[in-house]
């Protein structure tokens, strides 16, 4: 039987080099993070940043992330205060980005951060990625691989759904666990949430000891990619809906709303760990099965139900 999947590995060994060979060459590949997948370039590299961009049809202006294994690494390329260390140890690796000032002697190329001063820095806890940084001599921008302003992948299928074979290799490192992006949290500048995510604002604040707000609408750009249309899944989205329109698939949250065909759960035990993590496997499904338009439920806006309500409102603008 053909492969319809040729450029998609499974994380081994192997695969593991397959992949260090190509990021090495500046070239892309795609990689597993347990919030979503990511397309992984050499960060000090303009080369790898350009096809990033490219791939992604990502406007210039919307900085990307780079991607570290250990604090070593990223001391050559940003400065850290009392409170990295504090929520460093607290939580990462995992899902939380910190914004930082950018050394100036830093070789991360200016085509990664927008020319910016700060950069946006995260160590991945997937242990294959994990790995693979851990063997390469430089950190990987990796923004999440969608095209720009749709919805972000979750496995190695929806990677190939995104690009195809516009990618020459996607690492597969089984479903990400979490399924929304990280949380950034700017310690750059007033201290406070510009992307909420897994983890919350209020488990920062208190690490801080600082009540945290997360930005609303800024004057300038603070984080770009904060673009009010994001995540979008091509078609209509309403929320706060309590009884789907004709024709519409309909998400919905707990045991109360009875099956059928076009009705879609993200939790029927209402937690909203597991509706995180269905999201955007939901809306992908959604879009596949030709549906036109998507109702939702309310979510409840605490804790990571805050992060899944900003990229509804973002989808459905
Ligand atoms: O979970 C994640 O963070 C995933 C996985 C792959 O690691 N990555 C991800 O990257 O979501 P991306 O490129 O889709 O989102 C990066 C976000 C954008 O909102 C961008 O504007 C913001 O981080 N950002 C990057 N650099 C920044 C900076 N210097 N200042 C403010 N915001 C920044
Ligand atoms: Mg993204």
């Amino acid at each position: 039987m053909k492969n319809i999947y040729p450029n998609i590995f499974k994380y081994n060994k192997n695969n593991l080099s397959k992949a260090k060979i190509i990021l090495k060459k500046n070239g892309i590949a795609a990689v597993p993070t347990e919030t979503v997948y990511g397309l992984a370039g050499n960060a000090y590299s303009d080369k790898s940043i350009i096809k990033i961009y490219k791939l992604k049809k990502r406007p210039k202006k919307n900085p990307l992330i780079i991607h570290y294994h250990s604090i070593s690494m990223l001391k050559k390329d940003a400065y850290i205060d009392k409170n990295f260390f504090k929520l460093y140890k607290k939580f990462s690796p995992g899902p939380l980005t910190y914004i930082l000032k950018k050394k100036e002697k830093s070789k991360i190329s200016s085509l990664a951060n927008s020319n910016l001063n700060s950069i946006a820095v995260r160590f991945p806890k997937n242990i294959a990625t994990k790995n693979l940084l851990k063997q390469l001599k430089f950190p990987l921008a990796i923004p999440s691989a969608n095209i720009s302003s749709s919805v972000s992948p979750v496995k190695a299928t929806d990677v190939f759904d995104e690009f195809g074979k516009k990618i020459s290799f996607i690492l597969d490192g089984g479903k990400s666990k979490i399924g929304l992006e990280s949380t950034v949290v700017s310690l750059y500048g007033k201290i406070r949430i510009l992307r909420p995510g897994a983890i919350g604002h209020v488990k920062i604040g208190k690490v801080l000891k600082k009540k945290l707000s997360i930005l609303k609408k800024t004057k300038k750009l603070e984080s770009p990619g904060l673009l009010k249309k994001h995540y979008s899944p091509g078609i209509p989205i309403k929320l706060n809906c309590k009884k789907p329109d004709d024709k519409a698939a309909f998400i919905v949250f707990g045991k109360k709303y009875k099956k059928g065909k076009n009705i879609f759960n993200l939790s029927y035990s209402k937690n909203l760990n597991i509706a995180a993590k269905n999201l955007y496997k939901t809306l992908r499904k959604i879009k596949k099965l030709g549906y036109k338009k998507i109702n939702i439920v309310k979510i409840p806006n605490k804790e990571i139900g805050i992060a899944i309500n900003d990229r509804l409102k973002r989808a459905a603008y």
